[in-house]
C-alpha cells in the first residue's frame, strides 16, 4: 500500500474538508508542529487562525506546503515560508461578495440599531411604538470611505454604489482596474476619516496596518460616524475604540472581527449599546465556506506533489 502524504492539520476540522480529504492524506495532531523534528511531515493545513511561525517550518525538512483555508495569511510567517523553499496557498475572489455581503450588514444593523431593536424588541419593556425611539442615522446617499479597495473592497463598493452612496476609498496606491465603471474618490487616510460617515476596513493585516485606526484616527472622525472593521482584529486599536465608543467620539461600530479574538468576556466593549459585533463570519455562508474547502483542498495536494499551487501567497 503506498503511503498517503502526511499533513499536520488543525484537530477539528470542518464536515467538508474530512469529506475532501478523505484517502488522500494522513492526518497529524496540531502538537505536531511544536513537536521534535520529523522527516516524514509533508504538509500543513490551516482551518483556523493558528500561528504557523519559521521555526515550527524548520522542524520538517520535507514540508512542501501550507495550505491555508482563507484568504487572510497574517497567522503565517510567508516569508519565512518562502525562505524554506514551502509554497503557501489561500483562497481568494470566492469569499469576496461573501465578505462584502457581511460588511454590509454590519453596515446596516450599526447605522439602523438593529442590535439594539432586536433586544427591546423581545422584552416587556415594548409595550407600545413610539415614533420617537432608538433613532439611527441614514444610510442611503451617505458617504463610505472604504480602507483597502481589493477584491472584497471591490465588491463592498458596488454595494454601496446600489444604497446611492458616495464613496470614497484609501489603499497604497490608486485603483487601476474598475470594471464596473463605479464612482469612487481616491483620498488620503485623513481625508477618508474626516469626511466619511461609514468608515469600513477591509485591508491586510501587515505591520503598516496594525494599529492603523487608533485616538487619533478617532479623533478626525465625524462624531456621527459608523466604523466597520471586516478585516482583522488588530487594525484597530481596542482601547481607542472602546473609549471612542464610550465618549461619543463616534456613534457606532461593526465589528466582525476584534482584538484579542475573542474579546475577555467582561471587556467593556461587550456591555456598549452602540457596538454590534459578529464572531468572525465574513466568509460564513455553507456554499462558500464548500468553495473554500475545495481550493485549499486543491492547493494542498498540488503542493504536496510539487506543483503550482492553485492561489498562492
Ligand atoms: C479569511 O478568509 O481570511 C477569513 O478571515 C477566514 O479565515
Amino acid at each position: 500500500m503506498t503511503q498517503l502524504p502526511r499533513v499536520i492539520t488543525d484537530d477539528v476540522l470542518s464536515d467538508n474538508l474530512i469529506e475532501l480529504l478523505d484517502g488522500k492524506i494522513e492526518r497529524l495532531p496540531w502538537a505536531t508542529l511544536e513537536g521534535p523534528q520529523d522527516e516524514t511531515v509533508d504538509g500543513v493545513l490551516t482551518f483556523g487562525h493558528m500561528l504557523v511561525t519559521a521555526e515550527h517550518m524548520a522542524r520538517f525538512p520535507n514540508l512542501k506546503v501550507v495550505s491555508n483555508y482563507g484568504v487572510g495569511v497574517d497567522h503565517i510567517d510567508v516569508e519565512g515560508a518562502h525562505e524554506l523553499n514551502i509554497a503557501v496557498g489561500n483562497t481568494p475572489h470566492v469569499l469576496n461578495g461573501t465578505t462584502a455581503d457581511q460588511a454590509m450588514t454590519l453596515l446596516l444593523a450599526a447605522g439602523r440599531r438593529l442590535r439594539e431593536g432586536d433586544i427591546y424588541a423581545r422584552s416587556p419593556e415594548f409595550t407600545y411604538f413610539d415614533p420617537a425611539y432608538m433613532l439611527g442615522t441614514e444610510i442611503h446617499h451617505q458617504t463610505v470611505g472604504i480602507i483597502g479597495l481589493g477584491g472584497i473592497g471591490y465588491q463592498i463598493a458596488r454595494r454601496c454604489a446600489a444604497f446611492d452612496m458616495n464613496i470614497l476609498y484609501h489603499k497604497r496606491t490608486e485603483l487601476k482596474d474598475n470594471p464596473d465603471n463605479l464612482d469612487l474618490t481616491y483620498v488620503s487616510l485623513d481625508e477618508l476619516l474626516e469626511q466619511s460617515d461609514f468608515v469600513v476596513a477591509i485591508c491586510p493585516l501587515t505591520e503598516e496596518t496594525t494599529g492603523l485606526i487608533g485616538t487619533e484616527e478617532f479623533a478626525k472622525m465625524k462624531s456621527s460616524a459608523v466604523l466597520i472593521n471586516v478585516a482583522r482584529g488588530p487594525i484597530v486599536d481596542t482601547d481607542a475604540l472602546t473609549t471612542a465608543l464610550q465618549e461619543g467620539q463616534i456613534y457606532a461600530a461593526g465589528l466582525d472581527v476584534t482584538d484579542p479574538e475573542p474579546l475577555p468576556r467582561d471587556h467593556p466593549l461587550l456591555s456598549l449599546d452602540n457596538v454590534t459585533i459578529a464572531p468572525h463570519l465574513g466568509s460564513a455562508t455553507m456554499q462558500t465556506r464548500r468553495k473554500m474547502a475545495e481550493i485549499s483542498v486543491e492547493n494542498l495536494l498540488l503542493g504536496l506533489r510539487g506543483e503550482t499551487l492553485f492561489h498562492s501567497v
